[in-house]
């Protein structure tokens, strides 16, 4: 290990501390602190299957990235697998260093297989819960893992230390080979099938086939001690379904999401998107016994297909019967949209209120939701499987995104013209009644258009985005995440959005990074726009993002080497 180091020391010291001399006040961590991630194929046994899935060092989820606030990281990431890989540091703001932010063709090109790529930055300002997945086709469904980041030395939490801390991620599993999953679904114009299960840590757990073994292995467990209390850091890093989380007989207490504290809000159950974190305490003040800590799905979705078996763990109690048991979990209805405005109406930023911007220089009006498109394929029985024999889309303002072949910020950084174009617009076309008016059932009434277009933004303007969801094909709640910032989610409501009537909360909003804009409704973000780059902003359904629900926003550079991104990584992966 410390040859290694002291190579890596040398490369640091030597190579890229003289490309920024004069940063006096750049963000230098306390400590830097390296990590080594090999990408590859890994034989796994669930569900009654033996399947090849890819993961980091063969872990599954993989490796725990360990930090502290103010820390560098550097984290070298070397391909072993037939994909190609990209890893994002979910939450992290990359102050400056938007070239290792991860989203394939927006910030670089993928990892080629043989290839790797050292990501380097700093936790500015950034301490709780996070998580780092793939971001490129749908390989987060396994690449995935937990990152997490203390208080500096001597900070405390603001909530009591608790007696231990575990990370409990939740997931969905596919039995079969994801990547060509994603190819074969948008092929098809049609919608893919559920997933095969959800996972919690990795385990299905005892509620399907095959995954328990003689109830010891196979299902996640936390060991209790009487009267102490635990810190849960939950994670949902699933593909396309948004889940519940309860613990038999347990309250729940949010102390922080999105890697953001928040005023303790205690409640039976918790909804996490995916891209969403949450970190709860739990005290272990009920009778000896094992409980169920369980996860279901949300489905705001009409007609939506979805796995209905809940993925259990344990939490059990030191001195239960092992083999007793778990008294099960209550979680809401699949379609319980008031269990879910409950939690978020509970969520309130702690000390957020003199950093919320409350005047506001720009404002984006953006509508979110699905779109038919005409078919277009002299193959409509393999390629127009969505509604109406149509294929199906998802779009902002009815713009489907569409990756380009250099990334964005390499094209916006070196100036080539081709790959994108500067005019995405900052309201949609035509104002209607967004959630009731659409059309449903014509697909040439719903065509989306493509494009590869960004929104520019001038450094540190305060941009408020409204996002509107839309009943095209059908309303849902979107899981949407905007990349290199947290936001305050200032308010949000059912409808329209109406700047008359819209109550907005510029006291104690919280401050995150993903946003459940709530089934048929809207939600106001605020930030200001200080951190230049290219910052994708998107569905974190995956599907929804491989149909197009998403765009760029790209924020100039402002004054002097502070306010300026830096020239981009030697290794950075070529196209
Ligand atoms: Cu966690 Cu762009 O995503």
């Amino acid at each position: 290990m410390f040859p290694r180091l002291a190579t890596w020391l040398l490369i640091w010291f030597g190579i890229t501390f003289p490309a920024y001399p004069a940063a006096k006040q750049w963000p230098q961590g306390t400590t830097t602190r390296f990590y080594d991630f090999k990408i590859q194929t890994t034989r796994v046994n669930k569900l009654c299957n033996s399947n090849e899935i890819v993961t980091v060092n063969n872990m599954f989820p993989g490796p725990v990235v360990y930090a502290q606030e103010g820390d560098r990281l550097i984290i070298k990431v070397t391909n072993l697998s037939p994909y190609n890989a990209t890893i994002h540091w979910h939450g992290v703001r990359q102050i400056l260093s938007c070239w290792f932010d991860g989203p394939s063709y927006i910030t670089q090109c993928p990892i080629t297989p043989g290839q790797s790529f050292t990501y380097e930055f700093t936790m500015v300002k950034q301490r709780g819960t996070f998580f780092w997945h793939a971001h490129v086709s749908w390989l987060r469904a396994t690449v995935y893992g937990a990152l997490i980041v203390y208080p500096k030395a001597g900070v405390p939490y603001p909530f009591p230390f608790p007696y231990e801390e575990h990370i409990i991620i939740l997931g969905e599993y596919w039995s079969q080979d994801i990547v060509q999953l994603e190819r074969q679904v948008i092929a098809s114009g049609g919608v893919p099938p559920p997933a095969n299960a959800y996972t919690i840590n990795g385990h299905p757990g005892p509620n399907y086939n095959c995954s328990t073994n003689g109830n010891i292995a196979y299902v996640y467990k936390i060991d209790l001690v009487p009267g102490k209390t635990y810190l849960l850091r939950l994670i949902n890093a699933g593909l396309n379904t948004e889940n519940f989380f309860a613990i038999a007989n347990h309250k729940l207490t949010i102390v922080e999401a999105d890697a953001e504290y928040t005023k303790p809000f205690t409640t039976d159950r918790v909804m996490l998107g995916p891209g969403q974190t949450l970190n709860v305490l739990v005290k272990a003040d009920q009778p000896i016994a094992r409980y169920s800590m369980a996860i279901g799905p949300y489905i705001s979705a009409r007609n939506a297909q979805f796995q209905n078996i809940t993925s259990v763990a344990y939490f059990q109690y030191s001195g239960a019967v092992p083999s007793s048991l778990s008294l099960p979990a209550r979680l809401p209805n699949i379609n319980d949209n008031l269990a879910v405005k409950t939690v978020m109406d509970g969520l309130k930023g702690l000390n957020t209120k003199d950093d919320v911007p409350k005047e506001i220089d720009a404002t984006l009006f953006l509508t979110i939701g699905l779109n038919v498109n005409k078919c277009r394929s002299p193959t409509p029985q393999q390629n127009c499987q969505g509604m109406n024999n149509g294929t199906m889309a998802a779009s902002m303002n009815n713009i489907s995104f569409i990756k380009p072949t250099v990334s964005v910020l390499e094209s916006y950084y070196k100036g080539f013209e081709d790959y994108f174009t500067p005019d995405f617009p900052a309201a949609p076309l035509r104002f209607y009644d967004f959630v009731n008016g659409a059309p449903n059932s014509a697909p040439n009434d719903t065509n989306a258009m493509n494009g590869t277009r960004t929104k520019v933004i001038e450094y540190g303007t305060r941009v408020q985005i409204i996002l509107q969801d839309t009943g095209t094909v059908t309303t849902e709640n979107h899981p949407i995440h905007l990349h290199g910032y947290s936001f305050y989610v200032v308010g949000y409501g059912s409808g329209n959005y109406n700047p008359q009537t819209a109550n907005l909360n510029l006291v104690d909003p919280p401050y995150m990074n993903t946003i459940g804009v709530p089934v048929g409704g809207w939600a106001a973000i605020r930030f200001k726009a200080d951190n230049p780059g290219v910052w994708f902003i998107h569905c974190h359904f995956d599907l929804h993002q491989s149909w197009g629900l998403a765009t760029a926003l790209i924020v100039k550079n402002g004054v002097g080497h502070l306010e300026t991104l830096p020239h981009p990584p030697a290794d950075l992966p070529r196209c």
